[in-house]
């Protein structure tokens, strides 16, 4: 198969900068497609790490003035990643995240940041950079939605755009008055367009202008197109349904393999699950949680936000105390749940271990070492702590949305007789259903033997990004423009 030159846009990108699990698909992405004889070069601005990371960037385009500075586009490795950099330093050169300063406020001026980001990307996928001409620009969520604008609207021949939304709740709106900054033509601000609700939006245009949408789950998928679920898109989803699909992330198995992980206490593999046992003493003494073997230990790694439903988690305490178990949380976010949290952990020494932050060598130990891994969202679009724990034999908990009802099969009685379980689904998303999770979950853990087969059910599935990158590569090949005949 001849290989297909394409391009990712994506705002993070592990494991240069991440702030959830986009950074770790765009991060697997370019390894994943290489199988599929794509390859994928990635467009990341230019934040302080990236650019720290880069090996031998060369400058491959200079713009004078890009959204008010002078900006460079670097081409350049870092590790196994080809990246072109946005070094812009007006826009990125900051404290704090990708998105937000050190106070957790947005920048003022993340429209431009992103605007810039789309430009650029649309200009690559136009043969800014001499002799890189891809055949497919596929942008990341909001922060590369104008791509495919910036496209549409250049009356040039263009590459196929494909939009991937990885959380609908993250719109990328802003005021009208911004557009005559867009450098867009006038009819750009339409319906058709980048209007959206007499503001911009630039999700709802890489929704509208692309030629095709996809979603990290075929659930989510058909979530979105709901009122309930479509968070004001769901009519243009609907309107987009043929061009609309669902694909699940996998998660990079290379990276997590708990039979060669230098981040977790001890190797272990679905034949030697006996030395998890060896984990779960290292989270216990790390956590400082008693150092019980036979205790159920229920993990959570996780953004502590209204998606995650980690407050429901705080209503299930005294069942979670009746069930005897212990909870060990790792997670970063709403200062409300961190104090709750917090005052939890003080009121139950030893049984509840907390930290606050963002830490990937305790994410992997938990995911090494609890014996459950809760995943208690509202919605989620696809969710990777679930394929991890899967990975790790840690038995998920999950809510039933999105990509956590596609990829956990529930320990009902049809289930376990097939042999086929790998961990545990509740619903509504409510308090009383996690309660009666939480319950099921200490009894099934009881069952030794049962416990065991759900958790080598987990190992065996494959949570890879083979058959996910065979999707993304089917849909670039159908929507690649011929090439131009000499
Ligand atoms: P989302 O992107 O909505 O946050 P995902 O489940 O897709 O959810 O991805 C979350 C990713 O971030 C996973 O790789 C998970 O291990 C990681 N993660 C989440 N919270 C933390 C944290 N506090 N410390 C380290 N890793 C975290
Ligand atoms: C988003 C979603 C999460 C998904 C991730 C990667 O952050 O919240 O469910 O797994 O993107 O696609």
């Amino acid at each position: 198969m001849k290989p297909l030159a394409a391009l990712s846009v994506a705002s993070e990108i592990y494991p240069l900068v991440k702030t959830g699990g986009l950074a770790d698909v765009a991060g697997a992405l370019p390894g994943a497609l290489a199988a599929e004889q794509v390859s994928l070069r990635t467009l990341c601005p230019g934040y302080r790490p990236v650019l720290a990371a880069l090996k031998k960037a060369e400058t491959v385009a200079k713009f004078n003035d890009l959204f008010g500075g002078p900006a460079r586009l670097l081409a350049g490795r870092a590790g196994a990643l080809e990246l072109f950099a946005l070094d812009a330093p007006h826009l990125y050169d900051r404290d704090g995240g990708p998105y937000a300063g050190p106070d957790g406020l947005d920048f003022a001026d993340n429209a431009f940041r992103f605007a810039a980001l789309a430009k650029v990307g649309a200009a690559l996928g136009q043969g800014l950079v001499e002799g890189f001409a891809p055949k497919i620009l596929h942008a990341h969520d909001w922060q590369a939605g104008l791509a495919a604008a910036y496209l549409h609207y250049s009356g040039k021949p263009r590459p196929g755009a494909v939009m991937t939304v990885h959380n609908l709740a993250f719109q990328g709106q802003f005021p009208a008055e911004l557009f005559a900054a867009l450098g867009l033509p006038p009819q750009a601000f339409s319906i058709e367009g980048v209007e959206y609700y007499g503001g911009i939006g630039f999700l709802k245009a890489g929704l509208q202008l692309s030629d095709r949408v996809t979603t990290v789950s075929p659930t989510y998928a058909q979530e979105i197109q709901q009122p309930h679920a479509g968070m004001g898109l769901d009519g243009l989803l609907r309107a987009r349904a043929s061009e609309l699909s669902g694909i699940l992330n996998g998660i990079d198995v290379d990276v997590w393999n708990p039979e060669t992980d230098p981040l977790i206490a001890a190797p272990f593999s679905a034949k030697k699950l006996g030395a998890r046992a060896d984990n779960k003493k290292a989270l216990q003494a790390r956590l400082a949680l008693a150092r019980e073997p036979e205790r159920l230990l229920v993990g959570v790694v996780s953004r502590l936000s209204w998606q995650k439903g980690l407050d429901l988690l705080l209503a299930c305490l005294p069942v979670l105390e009746q069930c005897d178990a212990q909870l060990a949380l790792l997670g970063s976010g709403d200062p409300a749940l961190e104090a709750a949290f917090q005052e939890a952990a003080q009121t139950h020494p030893g049984r509840i271990g907390v930290h606050f932050g963002y830490e990937e060598r305790l994410a992997h130990l938990i995911q090494a070492g609890a014996d459950a891994i809760l995943v208690p969202s509202r919605f989620e679009p696809c969710g990777l702590t679930q394929l991890c724990a899967m990975r790790y034999g840690a038995v998920p908990v999950v809510a039933r949305v999105g990509g956590l009802a596609d990829t956990i099969i529930d320990a009902n009685e049809m289930a376990l007789q097939a042999n086929c379980a790998t961990g545990l689904q509740f619903a509504p998303v409510a308090a009383d259903a996690l309660a009666g999770a939480l319950r099921r979950c200490a009894a099934l853990h009881a069952q030794k033997s049962l416990w065991k087969k759900l958790q080598t059910n987990g190992l065996k599935t494959d949570v890879s990004w083979a058959n996910p990158a065979r999707h993304y590569a089917q849909i670039y090949r159908e929507i690649a423009p011929p090439d131009a005949k000499s």
